[in-house]
């Protein structure tokens, strides 16, 4: 077995599950990966900060620079924009293979970090960066890049998911209920990502970018949150048969005047959705994501599981690891991301309310 040598950035809920990972499942992620993955270190900002799992102590560090020169896989779940993304850029630049979770990132500085990535020949993989275990990034990459892909409608904020699904079925207050999902972990460190759809307009962006093979810019997502949603509109939207519900939705609109290359323009928008009682995002309770994607081809295809959570979320991140260790072991064979057009965006706005 070759030997690769792996970084960690981060051990916070997700990084630390990561690494507990790494070191227990060793044996098993060897065989399916063909390479020994060796944690050579894990970055953090305080080697003293109380963390989810029991970490090795010998492997915690402050100098993250120093971590990454030299190794051949770098996951990064620190989160936020910088010194992610010049830790980022500094892997890709010494060989490393990229393994990220960084939404906020990747939807403001995505073409950079892929345009770094398809210079040098890496990869830079992110299933993690949206609706945390299910995989839906390579499904959207891969599974389905010989389809075109109409629309996507997704619930991939948990947060908002548990306070409206709680609000319907208990009548329960908004307060009430965000108190709760914080309290569960759930939540973002600062609750206004979740409630006001930064969180899921970040995801929305990356989504299209994804199912379009376009990028998608974060300012061209609208965005609407969850904050003026009341028991009223909710009574309201269930006896009409409807529930409320906080999508991202990514759409091809009908060609018209301003075309892009295909003659398409694409809309994204996140915002708190009418949607009938019987269409299966409608079954999508707590805290729970799901990704509802409708292609030419394959139809209607729904990806469901659980959004959020330290361990289920480092189930993406390994899965990543795995494949960036085969690639690498195989030379860098189907390198870096496919090619990426642009196809305009449309006005942001609300276009269809009811699903
Ligand atoms: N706060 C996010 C959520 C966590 O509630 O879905 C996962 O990105």
């Amino acid at each position: 077995h070759r030997r690769l040598r792996v970084a960690l950035l981060g051990a916070g809920s997700v990084g630390s599950q990561v690494a507990h990972l790494l070191l227990t499942q060793a044996a098993e992620l060897a065989e399916r990966s063909g390479a020994d993955l060796e944690l050579a270190g894990i970055a953090v900002r305080d080697v003293d900060a109380p963390r989810d799992v029991d970490l090795p102590r010998e492997l915690l560090t402050t100098d993250a620079e120093g971590l990454i020169v030299g190794s051949d896989i770098v996951i990064e779940l620190m989160g936020g924009i910088e010194p992610a993304r010049a830790h980022i850029l500094t892997a890709l630049n010494s060989g490393a293979d990229v393994v990220t979770g960084n939404k906020a990132l990747l939807a403001t500085h995505g073409a950079e970090i892929f345009d770094a990535a398809d210079q040098v020949g890496a990869s830079v993989s992110y299933e993690a960066a949206v609706a945390g275990a299910i995989p839906i990034v390579r499904p959207l990459k891969d599974s389905l890049a010989g389809d075109r892909v109409v629309r996507i409608m997704g619930i991939v904020n948990g947060t908002t998911n548990y306070i409206l699904d709680r609000m319907d079925k208990e009548g329960a207050d908004f307060a009430d209920v965000l108190a709760q999902a914080q309290a569960l972990g759930y939540a973002e460190a600062d609750p206004t990502a979740d409630v006001e759809a930064y969180d899921a307009a970040q995801k929305a962006a990356i989504l299209a970018s994804l199912a379009f093979h376009t990028s998608v810019p974060l300012e061209a997502v609208h965005r609407e949150g969850i904050t003026s949603i009341d028991k009223a509109m909710i009574d309201g939207a269930r006896a009409a048969g409807y529930v409320i519900k906080l999508l991202a939705v990514c759409e091809r609109l009908p060609a018209d005047g301003d075309q892009g290359e295909d003659g398409e323009e694409i809309s994204v928008r996140v915002y708190p959705a009418l949607v009938g009682r019987d269409h299966p995002l409608a079954s999508v309770h707590g805290a729970n994501n799901a990704v509802f994607v409708e292609a030419e081809a394959a139809g209607a295809l729904m990806f469901y599981g659980a959004g959020a959570g330290g361990i289920q979320t480092a189930s993406a991140v390994l899965g990543d690891v795995v494949s960036a260790a085969r690639r690498h072991i195989a030379g860098g064979v189907g390198v870096g991301e496919s090619p990426r057009m642009s196809v305009p965006v449309a006005p942001i706005g609300r276009i269809t309310t009811r699903y």
